[in-house]
């Protein structure tokens, strides 16, 4: 049988007020919880009060997932930028990777944000709409 197909979709959005690392760490652990039971993998980046995220997985479970996060009212004006199907995961080790500019948002370990660093730089060869877009919202955004 072949492997369920996978999809891959990137919004961005803005916080409707300013969230505190206690806030950040919960949503997170949500929704680490909820991806892992539905097979879903990203990363989240979160600037200035402004979301983008990349989430990945089965195209019924992600969709499902999409929707969860789009009735989340502690964030509005969701846009999604591309939806794509995909070879392979690109953020496979993460439930849900988490990465800032902003040094009184950030939550987590060093290690953790350093191998993330490397994962928004482009990769080499044929880089995917996603990819770009990850890494251009992570590079505009640098101070
Ligand atoms: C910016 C943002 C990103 C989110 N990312 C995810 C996610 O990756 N997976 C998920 O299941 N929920 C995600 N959510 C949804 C929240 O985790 C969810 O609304 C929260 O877990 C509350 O659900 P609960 O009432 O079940 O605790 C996100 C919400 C926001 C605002």
């Amino acid at each position: 049988m072949p492997a369920a197909e996978l999809n891959s979709l990137v919004y961005v959005s803005s916080a409707v007020r300013l969230l505190s690392p206690a806030e950040i760490e919960y949503l997170l652990t949500r929704a680490r919880e909820r991806n892992q039971e539905y097979g879903i993998t990203g990363v989240l980046l979160y600037i200035g009060g402004n979301f983008m995220q990349y989430i990945e997985g089965p195209a019924d479970n992600l969709e499902l997932v999409y929707k969860i996060i789009r009735e989340d009212e502690q964030h509005s004006g969701i846009i999604l930028v591309t939806r794509e199907a995909i070879e392979e995961r690109q953020f496979g080790d993460w439930s849900m990777a988490y990465q800032t500019r902003d040094a009184q948002d950030y939550v987590g370990s060093p290690e953790e944000r350093g191998l993330l660093e490397k994962q928004l730089k482009l990769p080499p060869t044929n880089p995917s709409t996603a990819r770009i877009v990850l890494h251009s919202f992570w590079n505009r955004n640098s101070s």
